[in-house]
């Protein structure tokens, strides 16, 4: 009789606690995961020490009594809430405003649109306050006043690197805040034409009680700066931190909110930066920007294939000239390969640029299809300059390089080559054969050998006048045609 109140208490207990809302939760900063007490690991996505307290929203949190109030404040995006006619939609004001600098401007897809929230990541001291900062001159000196809002930096520091990137006297609002209604309260004040968040990880707001950065904090200052973007229309651009392993720091769902999700790379130990668009409601993908870093700042670079190119020495062996196309921007890279005799027992395989598991594959492929024993060797892989390839046209050329470092023998320096290469050893057509043969040419390279398939294709191409292509099938057939 005992036992069985004990366990209707105890039931009466978890009824009445599940009805009240929990004072805390704790959220996994890896992915979003809630738990109602604090977890060593997390069960959704395995993450470890990965949980932080975090107080959730109520309907109080937001000065708002009623419901009705709440879904207010949801509902910025237009002024009437019916649903619009296809035709009758103004696309007037979607044009787009320009950053004044070119490779900035061709990452967004040719500027940046009116409203779109955009979301720049990178990792720390790869020039992303710098960029922006440039960018926010140009801007307020073209277009209108800029509000550049920092929470990393005080104005007095902004100021003394806007001198040296000569950002001068343009009407550029500088606010040394972290608060995001703050920042709010000023956008409203000043209704800038371009607003500028570094970084959307210092930003905190007050109606929540978790510190800055984490997942709660970073998801409600974007989807408040996203309501301020699409309703003010004013374009935002936020800056995010990387992790680690080289994501974008906070939760998955911040790339989901944002137009535009950028990514800065680039080896600090060289001074050039590429920016790649990673995703674009506005524009291509994978577009590519070239920036050189100088003492004054970031420096377009308008012909990249001649900046990755600079350092060659023509004819060495162990070293191809790749044409690969970058969204819609053809580029010529070197791609070097060191094939050297094992002094250790198993033999290593390294790659820089390249994937680790595609070179493993193109090896297997040179071994079986075209004879070559590499079972004693190391195999290094590297693309100069730092870039990095992930597109499949890739292929040949990594076989043309390592193939030529095996055999200690340079390919021409004026041959440039692109093709995918299959397990069976067959070169597979690749999508953009012109664009790729037009850059080559421009950049005096007389030969290209290319997928077969390609050149029957390319036929009503542009340049084979004074650029020599030669069709290959075989694996086989391509090392005959590079390494005589
Ligand atoms: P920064 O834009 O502060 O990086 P992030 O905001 O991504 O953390 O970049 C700082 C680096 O850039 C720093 O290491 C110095 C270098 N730099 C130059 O080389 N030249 C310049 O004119 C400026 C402003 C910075
Ligand atoms: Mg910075």
């Amino acid at each position: 009789m005992q036992v069985t109140l004990g366990v209707g208490s105890w039931r009466l207990g978890v009824d009445s606690e599940a009805m009240k809302p929990p004072k805390v939760v704790f959220v996994c900063q890896e992915c979003g995961a809630q738990a109602p007490k604090w977890m060593g690991r997390c069960n959704e996505c395995g993450a470890w020490n990965s949980f932080v307290e975090e107080r959730p929203a109520s309907a109080d949190d937001f000065g708002a009594a009623s419901a009705g109030k709440l879904a207010n404040r949801y509902a910025q995006f237009g002024a009437s809430g019916s649903a619009k006619l296809y035709a009758e939609v103004d696309t007037a004001n979607a044009v787009r405003l320009s950053s004044g600098i070119g490779e900035f401007d061709r990452v967004l897809g040719g500027g940046i649109v009116p409203g779109s929230l955009v979301l720049l990541g990178g990792e720390p001291g790869i020039g992303k306050s710098t960029l922006l900062l440039q960018a926010a001159g140009h801007f307020a000196r073209e277009v209108g006043p800029v509000l550049y809002a920092s929470g990393e930096e005080s104005e007095h520091q902004i100021k003394s690197r806007g001198d040296r990137l000569g950002v001068g006297t343009a009407p550029l609002y500088l606010l040394s805040e972290t608060c995001i209604e703050r920042i709010l309260e000023e956008i409203a004040r000043l209704k800038p034409a371009l607003v500028i968040i570094d970084s959307i990880q210092t930003v905190f707001s007050m109606k929540f009680q978790s510190a800055p950065g984490s997942i709660g904090q970073v998801r409600e200052a974007a989807t408040q700066f996203l309501f301020a973007a699409k309703g003010q229309n004013i374009p935002t651009v936020l800056v995010g931190h990387i992790t680690k392993d080289g994501s974008l720091a906070g939760p998955k769902t911040l790339e989901h909110i944002v137009d535009t999700v950028l990514y800065f790379e680039g080896e600090r130990h060289h001074s050039h930066r590429v920016v790649r668009a990673i995703k674009n409601r506005f524009g291509a993908v994978s577009e590519l920007g070239v920036f050189e870093m100088t003492g004054t700042g970031l420096r377009p670079v308008a012909n990249p294939s001649r900046l990755f190119l600079s350092e060659r020495a023509s004819g060495t062996p162990g070293s191809a000239v790749l044409c690969c196309v970058e969204g819609s921007r053809p580029l010529l890279v070197e791609v070097q390969a060191l094939v050297s005799t094992s002094t250790y027992g198993n033999a290593r395989r390294m790659a820089i640029g390249i994937d680790q598991n595609r070179l493993s594959l193109l090896l297997a492929v040179l071994e079986k299809r075209a004879g070559l024993s590499l079972a004693g060797d190391d195999v290094y892989v590297n693309i100069a300059g730092g870039m990095t390839i992930d597109e499949p046209a890739a292929d040949l050329s990594v076989v043309a390089a390592v193939a030529s470092s095996v055999r200690n023998r340079g390919l021409s320096p004026s041959t440039a080559v692109f093709g995918e290469v299959g397990l069976s050893g067959e070169i597979r057509g690749i999508p953009q054969a012109p664009l790729r043969i037009r850059e080559a040419l421009q950049m005096g390279f007389t030969r290209v050998v290319l997928p077969a398939a390609n050149v029957d294709s390319s036929n009503s191409g542009p340049g084979e006048g004074e650029c020599e292509l030669v069709g290959v099938r075989t694996v086989g057939e391509a090392l005959d045609e590079l390494i005589a």
